[in-house]
């Protein structure tokens, strides 16, 4: 259920490439969303990702191909790191390459960045980090660490064809324009009618899509746990592969409904936002 398929990713990526990639205007709340802000830039960039069936077979192409790995197969090839059943590409979708849901492609020009949520300069690395021990609920990699280099050059691999000093207008996932309040009783309803399927009553998973609370899910520091943030997922990508679509209303109810369920705890929250500006939908 987590490996995409290749040939999807080719045929998308080939239709993307032939298009400029306008998306739609989105509320910024807080630090996150951390991307789509660069409207000054000059530079107006194509989504034009390479494909990894591409990927060359040197040894740059090995270490490029390691990274795509420890993307594609998080449960496999990062275990050690890893505390919960999550693969990164289970929200960075077709292994980075879905430009709606936190792509990759591009975003290696705009790092170092400062982040309000850390605040200090991060790096890709730290980045990548971030989601290591809140989003797969796990430990961070050793910066010298050859699997965190290799994801760093995956990106950086899928983030060539940027023209210099270009925004990435695609990044982040695009958030959702509403003054609806998220009803989590309501967003029970509509778990049950649109979402257990594949994400199983309980939350916890099935064959057909990964858990969504729980102890295998993401932890409370991810961005995921904020209901703008899995609000603007859901309406943007589930379910996945169907021919419907949520309503912005439904995408906020039940982001809202499996954000108050029960997941494990960030430890180390204490140390974020250490100058203020928490955002509101922060759950600690
Ligand atoms: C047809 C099956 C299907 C349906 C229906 C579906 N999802 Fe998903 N969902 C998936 C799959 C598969 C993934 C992982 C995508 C991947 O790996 O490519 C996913 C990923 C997710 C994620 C991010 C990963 C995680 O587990 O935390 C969330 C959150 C999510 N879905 C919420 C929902 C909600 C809410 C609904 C109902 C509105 C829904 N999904 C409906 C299949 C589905
Ligand atoms: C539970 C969902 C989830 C999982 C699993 C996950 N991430 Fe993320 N990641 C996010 C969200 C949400 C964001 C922030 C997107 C936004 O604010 O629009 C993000 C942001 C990022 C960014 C910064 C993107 C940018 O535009 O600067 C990187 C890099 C990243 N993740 C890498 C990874 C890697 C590598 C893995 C696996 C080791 C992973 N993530 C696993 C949800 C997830």
């Amino acid at each position: 259920m987590n490996r995409p398929v290749i040939a999807g990713v080719v045929l998308a990526s080939t239709l993307l490439a032939t298009i400029s990639c306008v998306p739609p205007p989105r509320v910024t709340e807080g630090e996150e969303p951390a991307g789509r802000r660069s409207m000054d830039a000059t530079v107006n960039a194509l989504f034009a990702p390479p494909s990894p069936e591409t990927i060359p077979g040197d040894l740059r192409g090995e270490q490029i191909r390691l990274g795509y790995e420890m993307v594609v197969n998080t449960q496999q090839y990062g275990k050690r790191y890893v505390g919960n059943a999550l693969n990164c590409t289970n929200c960075h979708l077709d292994a980075g390459l879905h430009p709606n849901s936190a792509s990759f492609v591009g975003i290696s020009t705009l790092y170092p960045q400062y982040r309000e949520r850390a605040g200090r300069q991060v790096t890709l690395a730290d980045r990548i980090n971030e989601c290591f021990e809140r989003s797969l609920n796990g430990k961070s990699l050793p910066p010298d660490s050859v699997k965190l280099t290799a994801i760093v050059a995956y990106i950086e691999w899928l983030s060539q064809n940027m023209p210099p000093g270009s925004a990435v207008p695609w990044r982040g996932i695009p958030r959702l324009t509403s003054i609806h309040q998220p009803d989590p009783l309501n967003g029970k309803k509509v778990f049950e009618k649109k979402c257990v399927f594949c994400h199983g009553s309980d939350g916890q998973g099935t064959m057909a899509g990964p858990p969504v609370w729980g102890p295998r899910s993401y932890n409370i520091g991810a961005g995921m746990a904020r209901v703008s943030v899995a609000a603007a997922f859901i309406k943007a990508n589930m379910p996945r592969g169907w021919g419907w679509t949520v309503t912005n209303n439904e995408a906020i109810d039940t982001a809202a409904y499996i954000n108050v369920q029960p997941r494990p705890d960030f430890p180390d929250k204490i140390h974020d936002w250490p100058k203020g500006n928490k955002p509101a939908d922060v759950p600690y």
